[in-house]
């Protein structure tokens, strides 16, 4: 039995993150301000606290400005509203995210739709999907685009692979599959509801799973040698201690190792990416408002 290799996506977010510092470093000196992000957090969630902290953390880190906006979750659109065209005028501000989900009396798709599409360092306005989705230049999703990073690292050209990306949803799936058809791939999208999703995922050489459901994907459905990204985070009980919880993945690692040629641990695989490509789309995003070229190779 072979075992496959797992893809360490901490030390590959270290390097991005420390290249990125470089290019903070260089529009600096060329600008005379640092690139600035604004994050906005809505309600008491303390997951997405946690996010947020280490966000804040890592932006400093990276010699950029961080801006944090903390809103109770009984805000009025209108309010929040106003807040992100504030964000959107402020010159020292390159980057806006607003973390999701909100509460559920806001609509989430017109706060983004709010967001100048140059500061969509998300890159969830529809100007940008549309933009990835006919080839323009654009900022593109934090997660999919880290997970594509990861893969190229792995596999070089991508084109002509047979891809299954597991998961539609707006901040992974569809991007996922637009970046994978823009590389050449033979692309399908399955979710929750594909018939016979075990022999629709044996097809694929690259596999991302972002359905949400822990270890929904068995190690069998995987084709021998096949590259797996797992995206999800998902909290379970731990069987090995009483009243404990355990994160997994989409993916029953264990399992897949032994087919795989490689795959992505949970945790230490993709979530390590999301923040550190989050800090590359702000230094982008800074750069093209400056009208200076972003370093390359980003
Ligand atoms: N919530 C979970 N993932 C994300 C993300 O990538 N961006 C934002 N804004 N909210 C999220």
């Amino acid at each position: 039995m072979t075992i496959g290799k797992l893809i360490d996506g901490k030390a590959f977010a270290a390097g991005l993150r420390e290249q990125v510092a470089e290019g903070v470093a260089a529009f600096a000196a060329r600008t005379g301000r640092a690139p600035g992000l604004a994050v906005v957090l809505v309600g008491e969630d303390p997951a997405s606290a946690v996010y947020v902290r280490n966000k804040g953390k890592m932006t400093v880190a990276a010699g950029m400005e961080s801006f944090e906006f903390r809103r109770p979750a009984s805000i009025g659109a209108d309010e929040l509203l106003e807040l992100i065209e504030e964000l959107n005028g402020d010159p020292r501000v390159d980057g806006i995210l607003v973390q999701l989900p909100l509460p559920k009396h806001l609509d989430e798709q017109a706060v983004i739709a709010a967001i100048d599409p140059a500061k969509d360092v998300d890159g969830f306005h529809v100007i940008n999907s549309g933009r990835l989705a006919v080839g323009l230049p654009a900022l593109v999703p934090c997660t999919p685009l880290g997970c594509l990073m990861l893969l190229k690292d792995e596999l070089g050209d991508l084109a002509g692979l047979e891809a299954v990306v597991v998961g539609r949803s707006n901040i992974v799936g569809k991007p996922m599959a637009q970046l994978l058809l823009a590389e050449s791939c033979t692309v399908t999208i399955a979710h929750s509801r594909t018939k016979d999703l075990a022999s629709v995922v044996h097809r694929a050489d690259i596999v991302v799973a972002a359905v949400g459901r822990p270890e929904m994907i068995k190690g069998e459905w995987i084709k021998p040698g096949a590259v797996v990204i797992d995206v999800g985070i998902n909290r379970v009980p731990d069987p090995e201690e009483e009243g404990k919880s355990k994160i997994v993945g989409d993916v029953a690692t264990a399992e897949a190792i032994s087919h795989v040629s490689a795959i992505t641990p949970v945790p230490g695989g993709v979530g390590p990416m999301t923040i550190a490509v989050l800090l590359r789309n702000t230094l982008v995003a800074a750069c093209a408002r400056a009208g200076v070229e972003a370093p390359e190779g980003l």
